[in-house]
């Protein structure tokens, strides 16, 4: 059938209209809320280069994470920064039971029982070379001996109560590496890993960096991160975790990288997440500030382009607000 039979304007003509054939929905339990956790007590300071996030305190973390609760948003991610004199090139301060993340993982878990505990699961943060696996003789990041470490943090965190870990790091082998010291630990049942599938070597991220105070001190991510360039190879990358694993299969950025969320949806039929990253984020917000675009229209129609494209989950430091606009709609 086509023009004149054929309008497709018919069905844009109402609001009520539009409603009942649209597509895709955006809900606060789609989205993830990252908290970024510091040592002390009542900490609460905003992180400069990333509009409407702070670093907090374990306390302040328990705040942010019942509000997004009560918000109805899905989840949290937990990210810790530590002392910068705590780090070392093997980023022991990861796998200690007493670190930021798991306190953190107790402390939300026994004040918001039900909400659920996502975890970064990387060694960057924790580094002092800021790298996301230890650091050879000749100055590589080397796989192999990155994986045990991995492992153990994903216990620690596993231990202390996270319901997905989310390996971010992008070494070869670590989700099948972090399910089989889960499961060796009787955590089989109870600890999901949504793997950083398809994780790009970004410009995007430049944000972050400040935030989790994670940049390495020398060279890049190239070695393990994906070629902006290349998605073939990132299907491959999906497709591997997938074997090894992965619950959750995550796409990071998210925006830039629609056409590979589109293609694994295609694909698999493991729920697809995606990261909305911190240079996202500011791009949206520093346009919005500047008087160039309207901050929440264009943050709920990237957001739900990205699910359009295919994510089921989308984690955004945006999650709380945009939690707060949806309930204004409805
Ligand atoms: C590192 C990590 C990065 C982000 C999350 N985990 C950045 C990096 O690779 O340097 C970026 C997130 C963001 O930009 O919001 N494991």
């Amino acid at each position: 059938m086509s023009y004149p039979a054929s309008r497709l304007r018919r069905l844009r003509r109402t609001e009520g209209l539009r409603r009942l054939v649209r597509e895709t929905r955006l809900d606060p339990a789609d989205l993830i809320l990252p908290l970024f956790v510091v040592p002390g007590v009542g900490v609460r300071r905003p992180v400069g280069s990333l509009p409407g996030v702070e670093h907090l305190s374990v306390d302040g973390a328990v705040e942010d994470a019942r509000r997004a609760a009560d918000l109805g948003v899905g989840g949290v991610m937990l990210f810790g920064v530590p002392d910068p004199r705590d780090k070392d090139a093997v980023a022991s301060v990861a796998r200690r039971d007493d670190g930021l993340v798991p306190e953190t993982l107790r402390a939300i878990r026994s004040a918001v029982p039900d909400l659920v505990l996502t975890t970064d699961l990387c060694l960057c943060g924790y580094t002092d070379h800021g790298h996301c696996g230890v650091i050879g003789a000749d100055g590589h990041v080397e796989n192999d001996a990155t994986l045990p470490l991995l492992a153990e943090m994903a216990l620690v965190h596993g231990a202390a109560g996270a319901d997905v870990l989310a390996p971010s790091d992008m070494m070869d082998g670590r989700v099948a590496a972090v399910r089989a010291a889960l499961d060796g630990e009787g955590l089989g049942e109870r600890v999901a890993i949504m793997a950083h599938a398809a994780k790009f070597a970004s410009g995007f991220y430049g944000p972050f960096r400040d935030a989790a105070h994670s940049a390495p001190s020398f060279g890049d991510r190239r070695s393990y991160q994906l070629d902006p360039a290349n998605g073939r190879e990132a299907l491959r990358e999906a497709d591997q975790d997938e074997l090894e694993g992965a619950d959750i299969l995550l796409v990071k950025p998210a925006l830039p990288y629609l056409d590979v969320l589109a293609r694994l949806a295609d694909r698999t039929d493991v729920p697809l997440a995606a990261y909305q990253v911190s240079g996202e984020h500011v791009v949206l917000q520093a346009a919005a500030a500047a008087g160039a675009l309207d901050l929440r229209r264009a943050t709920l129609e990237a957001l739900t382009a990205v699910r359009r494209a295919g994510a089921r989950l989308i984690v955004t430091y945006a999650a709380k607000e945009v939690a707060g606009w949806l309930h204004e709609r409805h």
